[in-house]
């Protein structure tokens, strides 16, 4: 069993996709073990994105995600990191195959309406972050 983090973006939940989203991560059989509405403190997205803090994107993309709420959600499964991500599609939405979630609802890297961790190390430590208490 793997856990992992997923963030619906601002404009996923603008745009009314918390539902489809969630749905799809249960009918693909993993368990929404942890899940929160907030709107997220810069000093979170800041230390989310650490590793991308010398990128040009960065303060961008720190500004998107504290622009409104976000959803944060922890899931559980078989190989969770690696179903979730290939659910969500490629990073850049163009180049997303039709039936991720990208490929299905997203045009442009600036708002790919996910993040999801990228490996176990990865999970470990933003689940930490956006779960502190680990508790879901
Ligand atoms: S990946 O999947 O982690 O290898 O992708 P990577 O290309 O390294 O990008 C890491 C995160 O930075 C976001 N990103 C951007 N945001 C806004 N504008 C631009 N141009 C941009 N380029 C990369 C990308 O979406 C990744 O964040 P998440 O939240 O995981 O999607």
């Amino acid at each position: 069993m793997e856990k992992t983090l997923v963030l619906i973006k601002p404009g996923g939940v603008q745009r009314n996709l918390i539902g489809e989203i969630t749905a799809r991560i249960e009918r693909r059989g993993l368990k929404v073990v942890g899940l929160k509405l907030i709107h997220a403190d810069r000093e979170t997205v800041e230390a989310h994105y650490d590793e991308h803090r010398e990128r040009p994107f960065f303060g961008g993309v720190v500004s998107y995600l504290t622009s409104g709420p976000i959803v944060a959600l922890a899931i559980e499964g078989e190989n969770a990191i690696k179903a979730i991500r290939a659910m969500m599609g490629a990073t850049n939405p163009i180049d997303a195959n039709p039936g991720t979630v990208r490929g299905d609802f997203a045009l442009s890297i600036e708002d790919n309406l996910t993040h999801s961790s990228s490996d176990p190390e990865a999970a470990e430590r933003e689940l930490g972050l956006w779960f502190p208490t680990g508790t879901f």
